[in-house]
């Protein structure tokens, strides 16, 4: 099942404290990467905690599309055999992302140099999201792109004959484009450099260097600038996909709030540009505590323990830091809204173009359950109603995004009636054990009888 093909009602109520441990499933930013830089590499890349989520999947399928070849070995285990820089094949079939953002940017990147055309659409959430972004810097390097009105999916991208590199200065603070123009500069002869004005998760550039290409990352007056020389020969890797620092979130936030609980996250990635929500939360007063700080496969990771934290207060977030917390600012909400005052949120704009528009579906949700929203273009305040004080008793809408999705079930965890989702079914994009991971910490989230 796809999500959207079946609405999953789901409902959250309080009354049980959390405790145990928590295995977040591997991030996914990583895992969409590790498959398209396996494809790309010379021989055989063995990844090990790869994500199994609809979103990573749809990507895998992707890459078998353009000619590599991709086996699953058993759970979070896969091997994908390279065609190496400039080898990949012409689709014979439209590659279908799904709800994929990053998957159909990202692999619209890795194919625009390369003298072949193909054609991407995706689910009813994706299909309504911004592709000029990455199209027009494809441009530059010689692609073309065609597609709805306002560059909106179905879109056929006819890659590059003869690219050249690319100069580029990101209009927006997003990875999936800086992404995207990296792997397009893979195979265009001389430099790529990318400039972005704001740090955004930098995997892609880790992850290059990994499989042998020369990246090199600079910080200057105009933000990091990272040049990249085209043409490398990729070589195969051994990949462990750290966990998932935007899917520990759940559980972690659901302590937070929950009364009496304790859970333990282990080995979740901590990438600077990933871990903005830990820091905003401690500067709420979360008891959070941070164990065993080490590196796993180029990443580092530590060890997260969660306790209910009655005295949490509302903050205003630093606008620097949104890149770093981008897809937490849901689940930050769902804590803002139990915590004394008021959480103000600001240079946040690109939440209006994730899967749903989130500062719209956050807004719309926590005011049907009496909580008090202020928002504009980029902005949002969450009034906090303090520990015990969110009524709940309201059916959301998840507009299918996993994230809202999540986050209305962990507030309906710590709020007074219980808080129903219309559409749960999302969440196998990012995290499909979500329901039995939660339920097994104690949680109080039961998927609804679906009416035949
Ligand atoms: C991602 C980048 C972010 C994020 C998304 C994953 C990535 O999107 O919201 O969930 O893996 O590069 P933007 O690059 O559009 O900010």
């Amino acid at each position: 099942m796809s999500a959207g093909e079946t609405r999953q009602p789901m409902t959250a109520r309080a009354g049980a404290a959390l405790a145990g441990t928590a295995e977040i499933p591997g991030d996914k930013s990583v895992s969409h990467r590790a498959l398209i830089l396996g494809a790309l590499a010379v021989g055989e890349t063995r990844i090990s905690g790869l994500l199994e989520g609809e979103d990573v999947l749809r990507t895998a399928e992707a890459m078998r599309a353009f000619g590599a070849e991709v086996t699953r070995d058993g759970p979070g285990r896969w091997r994908v055999h390279g065609v190496g820089v400039g080898g990949f094949a012409e689709p014979d079939r439209v590659i279908d992302c799904g709800n994929s953002g990053t998957g159909v940017r990202l692999v619209m990147g890795a194919m625009a140099t390369s003298p072949i055309a193909a054609t991407f659409t995706g689910d009813a959430s994706l299909v309504g999201r911004p592709m000029a972004r990455v199209t027009d810097p494809l441009a530059l390097f010689g692609a073309e792109a065609v597609g709805r009105a306002g560059g909106r999916l179905p879109m056929t991208v006819v890659g590059a004959r003869e690219p050249v590199p690319v100069r580029y200065t990101l209009p927006v603070p997003s990875a999936q484009v800086k992404s995207a123009v990296l792997l397009a500069g893979l195979n265009a002869p001389g430099r790529t450099v990318v400039t972005e004005a704001e740090a955004t998760r930098d995997h892609t550039e880790r992850m290059l260097a990994g499989f042998g290409a020369e990246v090199a990352v600079e910080d200057g007056a105009e933000g990091r600038v990272i040049t990249l020389t085209g043409q490398p020969e990729l070589s195969a890797q051994t990949l462990a996909v750290p966990r998932d620092p935007s899917s520990a979130a759940f559980p972690v936030c659901a302590a937070l709030i929950a009364e009496g609980s304790e859970v333990r996250v282990p080995g979740i990635g901590l990438n600077p540009t990933r871990a903005g929500l830990y820091e905003t939360l401690r500067e709420m007063g979360a008891d959070l505590a941070f164990e065993d700080r080490r590196d796993e496969g180029g990443e580092p990771v530590a060890d997260l323990v969660a306790r209910f934290s009655p005295g949490l207060r509302g903050v205003e977030v630093p606008p620097e830091r949104a890149a770093a917390m981008i897809d937490e600012y849901p689940v930050l909400a769902a804590v803002a809204a139990c915590a004394e005052g008021a959480t103000v949120m600001r240079g946040v704009g690109e939440l209006r173009v994730k899967e749903s528009d989130r500062i719209a579906a956050m807004a719309e949700g926590l005011r049907a359950c009496g909580v008090p929203v202020e928002e504009g273009e980029d902005w949002w305040i969450v009034h906090g109603r303090g520990a015990g004080g969110v009524a709940g008793g309201a059916t959301v809408a998840s507009r299918l995004d996993h994230r809202i999705a999540m986050s209305f079930l962990v507030l309906g965890l710590a709020a007074q009636a219980p808080v129903t989702v219309d559409d749960a079914a999302p969440i196998a994009t990012s995290f499909p054990d979500f329901l039995p991971l939660m339920r097994g910490l104690g949680a109080g989230i039961a998927a609804e009888p679906v009416a035949a």
